[in-house]
């Protein structure tokens, strides 16, 4: 969508193993293709993250701990293979603000419920009139507030008509909330395994519209919430195991997507995507 997303494709490709190259590395607008060795600490600041860049992690243990990536103003960047984990607040593991086209694929974000609700922020969080934006393969785990998509009840005007977002093929696991949670926004949930979310899963709010379908609810507090929140939603070919469907859902008029895809039946998707999702599955580019 938007022309599409390739990040720094046909840039130079640069190796990095410390915070200090990292930073400088993704920085700057021209096309980039940073590979990340090793796991790199974080200082709990975010990482900038320039346009037509493509941040991608070598093997099955490289990324970041103890801080996370912003695009910011940006457009065309691609998050592949990394391994990301445990940024304080107010940083997230991945913040996009008022960007479009990004790509967040095979990675694996984890944090501890050891700590309070408020200790991590968000794993994937979007605001300010992001839009277009792919969230695929990936691992969510072990984390209150996992992905938030529009940061404020008062952003109405900058997120009305952007928040265009496609999760599918995501493994939410031991979650507390937001798997995501949506304010204002359109988004696509197909074919994720949520499994044992604490609290909520899907939270439609401030007239977001979502299409949730062929997903498999394993374990779920609250699979789906509209009515609390003023948003809607449609679902169908869902799998409900251990799990309550709200009766009351406020239903939607997202019935369609302008692109085509493929989804999994939801009867395959946990083993689908246990088998496939995560840093590590992925080699290349
Ligand atoms: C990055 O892309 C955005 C969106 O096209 C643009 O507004 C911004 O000026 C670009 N930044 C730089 C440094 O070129
Ligand atoms: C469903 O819940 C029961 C009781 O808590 C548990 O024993 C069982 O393992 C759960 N099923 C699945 C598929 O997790």
């Amino acid at each position: 969508m938007n022309g599409g997303t390739i990040g720094g494709a046909g840039g130079p490709t640069t190796t990095v193993t410390s915070l200090s190259a990292l930073r400088s590395a993704v920085s700057g607008a021209s096309p980039k293709i940073i590979q990340i060795s090793g796991i790199i600490a974080g200082d709990g600041n975010t990482i900038d993250v320039g346009n037509h860049t493509t941040v991608v992690g070598i093997g099955s243990n490289s990324g970041v701990t103890g801080g996370g990536f912003r695009v910011k103003k940006g457009t065309n960047v691609i998050f592949r293979n990394l391994q990301l984990s445990k940024s304080p607040a107010p940083t997230d593991l991945i913040e996009l603000q008022t960007s479009t086209n990004i790509w967040v694929d095979h990675n694996t974000f984890t944090s501890d419920l050891d700590h309070g609700k408020d200790f991590y922020d968000g794993q994937l969080d979007m605001n300010h009139g992001t839009d277009f934006v792919t969230v695929s393969w990936n691992v969510f785990q072990q984390h209150f507030k996992c992905s938030l998509v529009g940061g404020s009840d008062n952003t109405g005007s900058e997120d009305s008509g952007h928040l265009r977002v496609t999760y599918h093929h995501n493994h939410f696991f031991e979650i507390n909330s937001r798997t995501p949670s949506l304010r204002f926004g359109t988004a696509h949930i197909y074919s994720n395994f949520f499994d044992n979310i604490l609290d909520s899963a899907v939270d439609s709010r401030d007239g977001a519209q979502t299409l949730i379908e062929d997903n498999q609810f394993t374990n779920v507090a609250n699979p789906v919430e509209t009515t609390l929140n003023g948003g809607f939603a449609v679902q169908r070919g869902n799998v409900f195991t251990n799990t309550t469907l709200d009766p009351n859902l406020a239903v939607g008029t997202l019935t369609s997507v302008p692109y085509s895809y493929t989804a999994d039946p939801a009867s395959s998707v946990a083993s689908i995507v246990q088998a496939n999702t995560g840093a590590g599955k992925v080699t290349g580019l």
